[in-house]
């Protein structure tokens, strides 16, 4: 079989045409750059040749360099030995045809063009500090040449997709065109065909005057974001070194920059959460490529704080959505709090006035469960307690067309006991949103024992269609994300009992990266919620573990900001968490209640006892195969629970610990404080193996 051509040239009326030709994004692979020099030296040597352009084939002109081939070694800069710097070295003028994505070493690649033309739908940016790098095929010198360095600035160190539009308001395009845009193409490079001198960036250095203070006020800018991470500053520094040094020199500190990075431990991590995240697209059992029916229209069953924020999802992605209330009270209640979170962002200025009400006029209240049969889906969202919950699934499975998807928001509650009482377990599923659900990324989509293939692939696709990153996994007491995050939140409590109090446990925390302490996180979520939930498991089970400091706090009515106290104290008006030594006096005579003598304990101590927790429960789950694979678990805790991105999520983090120095502890513990740190089979066997949690096969 022929080697497929990467990068061909033809010539059309005059104009050398290369295409650049690697599906599925045309990313600079190896044999691309080369491609293009190769190219690019033939039509210049070509006398019928007056003007070039370079296009991608298919769905984008060219999304960068190929993240794959990082962790190979083989993308050292500058990438494929200097084309770039040919295409800008050009005696004929070159003309990049921008459609779908021009990312990274794409934009780059443009950059060195002499004149760039875009279609309208076409987005532009350099997003490699989102993958702990920075643009280094000469964008962090060439942008501010074209822009100026505070654009530029913006757009590297956010990583932003810049539409076609804006790009052309900033300079980046010099044309933007709807459709046709080889012909537009080729009639631009006839216009410019004669022009000389040919417009060079890396030439032209009128624009680089920065204000002195810019690159300071970037740094504090940024600096609460990019806690523990260096590639945001090696790009700010990038660009400094844009305006103060000649182009040459510049790129030479680029690259130096840029090494310093490319085998840095964030960009490791943030390169394995690009590739976890479209692997979480992957439901073991659905051939790839399967088409799942787009859902047109939904309803959703309650509309509390998590119905509400639901139906906002499908309102915010222009699909129409019926939400029932079972009075006409709670239903104008729940219409009024989703009014005044769209009026929340208004006021914020994210979203404008009347595209907030374009999509609270897509939201209908109604009273009848019969209204809601035409709908693709029904997406149930009460209270957390089985029986009403069955009680929803019946009427559901009364009134819903079929074919309809019948779904679950429960966090905890047995998928197939709620399918139970239906005659279509078949299309029955969880669809667990996050709080607030509008705002979240996550949705955990759960198999129950009926649900079908087409059921999950259905619900993973309506999850991408309202902008959620799905997750699949099976059905189990809490699913994989409460249930694998849950011995963290019991061994918090266990650690305030034995000595740490809650500002040292959140201190830990943010230093490790979480944008929030979990104890102030509990703060802001609500302590009565799981006050509830623990009496009804007490209830349930006579084994369970109290928690009586969280019990003590939530007798004193101290719920949390709603009230000014919960484990923190606060003041009127302000979320600011205050160390509360009322609390201390509470942890301190529980303790003493329980017979425990407290101790200072490590930070080092706060940190492993919390998540090495969670680390062994996540392998019971992968070893019940629960979670289909331990980047699941990954991408949960990221956009579920505010892992820091840049550590690549709980498995990425122990693998980095190391496996058998994770066991070996688990091991001590389990020793020291008996079956709660009992250690997983799967644990131990990839520990005697020597095994990454990231090759861990779910069971
Ligand atoms: N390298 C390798 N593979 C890539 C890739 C890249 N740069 N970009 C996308 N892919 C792969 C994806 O992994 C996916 O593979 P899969 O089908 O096997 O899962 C496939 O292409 C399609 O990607 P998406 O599912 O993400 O498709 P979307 O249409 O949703 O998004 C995109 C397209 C916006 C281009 C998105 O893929 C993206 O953001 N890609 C990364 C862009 C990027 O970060 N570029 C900078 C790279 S670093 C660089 O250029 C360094 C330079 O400065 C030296």
């Amino acid at each position: 079989m022929s080697q497929p051509t990467l990068v061909s040239l033809a010539v059309q009326d005059g104009v050398g045409v290369i295409t650049v030709n690697n599906p599925p994004v045309n990313a600079l692979s190896a044999g691309v750059p080369e491609g293009i020099a190769t190219c690019l030296a033939t039509a210049l040597a070509d006398p019928a040749v007056q003007a070039i352009v370079l296009i991608g084939a298919g769905r984008s002109f060219i999304a960068g360099a190929d993240i794959r081939e990082f962790d190979k070694g083989r993308v050292t800069m500058p990438i494929g030995d200097g084309f770039i710097d040919k295409l800008d070295a050009s005696p004929k003028p070159v003309i990049a045809a921008i459609h779908g994505y021009a990312l990274g070493g794409g934009l780059e690649t443009a950059l060195g063009c002499n004149y760039r033309i875009a279609l309208r739908s076409a987005k532009l940016g350099l997003p490699e500090v989102l993958i702990g790098l920075l643009p280094g095929a000469g964008g962090t010198q060439r942008l501010p040449r074209l822009i100026g360095p505070k654009a530029a600035l913006d757009l590297i160190t956010t990583g932003r997709h810049v539409p076609a539009d804006e790009a052309k308001a900033l300079g980046i395009v010099d044309e933007v065109v709807e459709a046709d845009l080889l012909p537009a193409a080729i009639a631009f490079a006839h216009r410019v065909a004669a022009h000389r001198p040919l417009p060079q960036i890396s030439a032209n250095a009128s624009k680089l005057a920065a204000d002195p203070g810019l690159f300071d006020a970037t740094r504090k800018a940024i600096a609460r974001k990019a806690r523990n991470q260096k590639a945001p500053y090696n790009c700010i520094a990038a660009v400094e070194a844009a305006c103060t040094l000649p182009f040459a020199q510049g790129l030479a500190r680029e690259a130096e920059l840029f090494r310093e990075l490319e085998t840095s431990a964030e960009s490791r991590a943030l390169r394995y959460v690009f590739f976890a995240e479209r692997e979480a697209a992957h439901v073991p059992g659905i051939p790839p490529n399967t088409k799942a029916p787009a859902v047109q229209s939904a309803a959703v069953v309650g509309a509390g704080t998590m119905g509400g924020g639901i139906a906002m999802c499908f309102a915010d992605a222009a699909i129409p959505v019926k939400i029932l209330e079972a009075s006409q009270e709670a239903l104008d209640r729940g219409m009024a709090r989703i009014r005044a979170n769209y009026e929340t962002s208004v006021k914020r200025g994210s979203l404008a006035q009347d595209e907030m009400e374009r999509r609270f006029a897509r939201i209908t209240p109604v009273l009848d469960y019969a209204a809601l049969a035409d709908a693709d889906v029904a997406i149930e969202a009460i209270f957390e307690e089985m029986a009403p919950k069955q009680a929803v699934f019946r009427q559901l499975d009364a009134v819903m067309k079929p074919g309809a998807l019948l779904l679950s928001n429960t966090s905890a509650l047995n998928i197939d006991e709620i399918a139970s009482v239906t005659q279509r377990p078949d299309v029955v599923a969880g669809a667990h949103f996050f709080s607030p659900a509008n705002v979240m990324k996550l949705l955990e989509v759960v198999k129950g024992a009926a649900t079908s293939a087409a059921t999950m692939n259905a619900v993973m696709a309506m999850g991408r269609a309202i902008g959620k990153l799905s997750v699949g996994c099976g059905n189990c007491d809490g699913f994989l994300a409460n249930r694998s995050r849950a011995p963290f939140g019991m061994e918090m409590v266990i650690l305030l009992e034995e000595g740490a109090l809650p500002q040292q446990i959140d201190k830990v925390m943010v230093e490790f990266g979480y944008p929030m302490g979990p104890v102030a996180v509990g703060d802001l979520a609500g302590l009565d919620i799981g006050w509830a939930a623990r009496k009804r498991r007490a209830a349930a089970d006579p084994n369970y573990r109290k928690q009586p400091i969280s019990d003590r706090l939530c007798e004193l009515g101290r719920f949390g900001q709603k009230t000014g106290a919960g484990w923190y104290r606060y003041e009127k008006g302000d979320r600011t968490p205050h160390p509360d030594p009322e609390v201390t006096a509470i942890i301190e005579q529980v303790s003493a209640e329980m017979g425990i003598t407290r101790r200072a304990i490590s930070d080092e101590e706060i940190l492993h006892r919390l998540l090495f927790a969670s680390i062994n429960e996540a392998c019971k789950i992968l070893e019940e195969g629960i979670a289909y694979r331990a980047s699941d678990v990954d991408v949960m805790w990221l956009h579920g629970f505010g892992f820091p991105r840049y550590r690549g999520g709980l498995m990425f983090w122990a693998d980095q610990i190391g496996v058998k120095t994770v066991y070996e502890q688990i091991q001590r513990w389990h020793q020291l404080y008996g079956s709660r740190w009992a250690p997983s089979a799967l644990l131990r066997q990839l520990a005697e193996t020597g095994t990454a949690f990231k090759d861990a096969k779910a069971g």
